[in-house]
């Protein structure tokens, strides 16, 4: 709801920090928008007015005195029965600071840099002396962005071996659109995704071999019927899982992935193809080939939902390619460069039975959506909902992408020992939830805390031991205490080597021989 008594005002209008500043106040204020050509706020004051909001774009120069006297001229007259309750300058010095590094500076270089910011001191002289004004309700505030911000003439430092520098991306107003009840309007070949009806008869994506025996070609097939693709090949599958335990205590684990990104690079995706398929390759390159990406919820999302930016409004300029280096071989991704125009959606609630498809990758260029980028974001209703679960951290340990085990393999021990420590903790908080849904004491007195800071920040071999319940000794290890009204709930000491598992969960026995092994 725009107010009908205040109005703000943002000088210095640009593709960057003032058009978001321009769009955040819009929702809940008329907004006056100043630059010195009509150019830098046209856009923004007609995305704002056909949002519903009130936008009103004036050419003036917020360093003149006289211009800003004939912009509020202006303003009388189109807002004349409002009340200013917030100006914001951000006016941009056309000087740019040298971009020498910091010892090779010289008098020179400071004082342009200082003369492109002279404006700006008036505001500093005024914050400090405007406490004068405090009982009429007028407060300077002075923000500082310590850091480079991702407009178009931002250009990256040659310093640092050319490595791109890191930027503050100033699109905070992104829309995220939910299509439910419109998923029919939403195709491969019109945006780049489509949501498909699909009961599978894989309910649980922890047996490999299970899945590639029996899921792979019921993907196979349903890719077929709902594309008319007269081969589909199967290259690669990823299960996420992680426990809200595990994440909110180690602070670091990857759940789902939180970067906008396309999978494939174009040239990535035509060496998928010679690498997967050798013999075949030219052959199959000479025809039509999509990469697909079928998205298949575990359970029902509600936190972190996939969103997916219409593969239109993402022009190729905005792709930013990103190497993946495996021992042997060079993959490629993009990384995409936040834009205004970019067009959101996601679809509430997808359930196990409604499986995404994400084009990656079109060989075909005749104005069909090639591909498409995604991530996960976070929906403010369901932020602190149990996660989504992931096992990327284990995925993409070393015992995977270098050593080349299977996944159960580095689960159990001696490699389990071998992998990074939030994936430890992702395996101990996973058997721990699962324990204390079958234990009654636990079922009342909850489960432990899944580390303790020693922990965490390497309490030596028999805290990691412990950790991961492995070891050969029978020694005892002191249990984390966990306090209630003050005193430990639980008192019995751990033998090491006594597990996180109970059986009858569901596990195949033979398939975890680590686990079998120290049964015994
Ligand atoms: N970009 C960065 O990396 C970065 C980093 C840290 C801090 N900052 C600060 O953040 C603020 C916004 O920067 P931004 O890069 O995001 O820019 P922006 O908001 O994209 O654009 C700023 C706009 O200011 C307008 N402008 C310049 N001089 C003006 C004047 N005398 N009167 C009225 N308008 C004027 C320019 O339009 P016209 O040319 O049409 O007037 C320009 O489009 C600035 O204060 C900047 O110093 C920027």
């Amino acid at each position: 709801m725009v107010s009908t008594k205040f109005f703000a005002i943002v000088a210095g209008v640009g593709p960057g920090t003032g058009r978001s500043v321009a769009l955040r106040f819009s929702k809940s204020y008329p907004v006056v928008l100043l630059a010195r050509r009509p150019e830098s706020y046209n856009d923004v004051v007609a995305q704002i007015n056909k949002a519903g909001g009130r936008a009103i774009g004036i050419s003036a120069d917020a360093t003149d005195k006289s211009s800003l006297a004939s912009a509020f001229e202006v303003i009388k007259e189109e807002l004349g029965d409002l009340q200013l309750v917030a100006a914001i300058y951000n006016v941009r010095p056309n000087s740019r600071p040298s971009r020498k590094p910091f010892l090779q500076l010289n008098q020179e270089d400071l004082d342009v840099s200082l003369k492109g910011n002279v404006y700006v001191l008036p505001f500093l002289e005024m914050m400090f002396g405007s406490r004068e004004f405090g009982p009429e309700g007028i407060h300077v505030a002075h923000a500082i962005i310590d850091g480079g911000i991702d407009v178009p003439d931002a250009a990256h430092s040659d310093r640092n071996d050319g490595t791109p520098d890191g930027k503050i991306s100033p699109y905070a107003n992104v829309v995220i659109h939910d299509i439910s009840g419109d998923e029919h309007k939403y195709s491969l070949d019109s945006h780049g995704f489509g949501y498909v009806k699909h009961e599978s008869k894989e309910k649980d994506f922890v047996d490999d071999e299970k899945i590639k025996a029996e899921y792979y070609p019921e993907v196979e097939q349903l890719l077929k019927d709902s594309t008319g693709a007269s081969r589909v090949f199967i290259f690669d599958h990823t299960i996420r899982r992680a426990t809200s335990d595990v994440r909110d205590i180690a602070g670091q684990l990857r759940g789902p992935a939180r970067r906008v990104h396309i999978d494939q690079s174009y040239g990535a995706a035509e060496k998928r193809v010679k690498h997967h398929l050798p013999d075949e390759a030219d052959e199959l390159l000479k025809k039509r080939f999509q990469i697909i990406n079928v998205w298949r919820p575990i359970k029902t999302i509600l936190r972190d939902p996939l969103t997916l930016a219409n593969a239109h409004s993402v022009p190729d300029s905005d792709l930013v390619p990103a190497k993946l280096i495996y021992p042997d071989r060079e993959g490629e991704t993009y990384a995409v460069k936040p834009n205004a125009n970019h067009q959101w959606y996601f679809k509430y609630g997808q359930r196990p039975d409604e499986p995404l498809f994400i084009k990656c990758y079109d060989s075909v260029d005749d104005g069909r959506a090639r591909r498409i980028p995604h991530t996960a974001f976070v929906d403010p209703a369901h932020e602190n909902d149990p996660p989504r679960e992931s096992i990327e951290c284990l995925q993409q340990s070393d015992c995977i992408m270098i050593d080349r085990h299977q996944p159960l393999d580095c689960l159990s021990p001696p490699l389990l020992y071998t992998l990074p420590e939030s994936c430890q903790q992702l395996k101990r908080g996973f058997s721990d939830c699962k324990r204390g849904m079958v234990d009654m004491r636990k079922r009342f007195r909850g489960n432990q805390p899944i580390s303790t800071s020693a922990e965490l920040e390497g309490g030596g071999g028999a805290a990691a031991k412990q950790l991961l319940g492995g070891g050969s000794g029978g020694s005892e290890v002191k249990p984390h205490k966990q306090l209630y009204a003050g005193k430990p709930v639980f008192d019995l000491p751990l033998k090491e080597g006594a597990r996180g598992e109970v059986s009858g969960l569901g596990f195949d026995e033979k398939k975890k021989p680590g686990l079998r092994h120290e049964a015994e």
